[in-house]
């Protein structure tokens, strides 16, 4: 079991969380998000190699897993744990049907969800969620921001990315992303489309209740730089939350 594209862009990947936005937005929004980790006990679905699963520990985690698809990328996390250990677990497994004798206070999915190709898939990725939250328990994401329409797909070249979809996206069409990291590499992926309709939906049918929608926030470093005007107005990924 592996993920024959992210195997073979891990170090890419891995570098394009240099690019400014993953730090002033993304991570921003996400530890807003996830709020007071003290103690909790954590499974980071889609780890990649484990940026957030090392920052959950170090912000007072009690234990994190990390699981993620591909080997190249679970490789990558043991790599830094064993450089600088946080005392993180990562495994390689599918979030479609990863079933561990576990529950946990929090899962987060980390551009997880965007991975469904289908609503059935989504179904699959919801009842993992769902089979491994212990009661009360919460998951929180950063995803595609399905809201997003494609004729901006094209306007993101200055935060250092751009996304590509067919024309007329529809339900389950590839979402391109290409990520130009700040050393010249660059790598590109695909997400797919589903619509907030279908992930709200399948939400409530897996039994993942309380849903919301999170806009994007810009750290208060930040908050006065134009720069990220354009970003604010049309968020190319938005945050999600929910619970049991
Ligand atoms: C965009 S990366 C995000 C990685 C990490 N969460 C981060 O923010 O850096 C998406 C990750 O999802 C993983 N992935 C895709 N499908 C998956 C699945 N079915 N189960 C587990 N991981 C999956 C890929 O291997 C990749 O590492």
């Amino acid at each position: 079991m592996s993920d024959p594209v992210y195997d073979s862009i891990a170090t890419e990947y891995k570098t394009s969380k240099l690019i400014p936005f993953r730090k002033y937005i993304e991570a921003h929004t996400l530890m807003n998000l996830v709020g007071d980790l003290e103690g909790k006990s954590i499974l980071d679905l889609a780890c990649g190699e484990g940026i957030y699963a090392r920052k959950f520990k170090l912000h007072g985690a009690r234990e994190v897993t990390g699981v993620d698809l591909s080997s190249g990328m679970i490789e990558l996390a043991w790599e830094e744990e064993l450089i600088k250990s946080t005392g993180c677990h990562f495994v390689v497994g599918d979030a479609r049907n990863l079933r561990v004798q576990k529950q946990f206070d929090l899962i987060t999915g980390i551009y997880l969800l965007n991975y469904a190709q289908s609503r059935e898939e989504l179904v699959q990725f919801c009842k993992t969620i769902v089979h491994h939250l212990k009661p009360g328990g919460r998951f929180l994401g950063i995803n595609d921001n399905p809201f997003n329409s494609p004729e901006r797909y094209s306007s993101y070249e200055k935060y250092g990315f751009i996304k590509e979809s067919p024309r007329n996206r529809q339900e389950g069409d590839y979402i391109r992303y290409t990520m130009y990291n700040p050393d010249r590499s660059f790598c590109s992926f695909d997400n797919y489309y589903l619509s907030p309709e279908t992930y709200e939906e399948v939400f409530a049918e897996t039994g993942l209740r309380y849903f919301s929608w999170h806009l994007p926030e810009v750290s208060p470093d930040q908050s006065s730089n134009p720069h990220w005007d354009h970003f604010m107005e049309y968020p190319p990924i938005i945050g999600m939350s929910a619970a049991v």
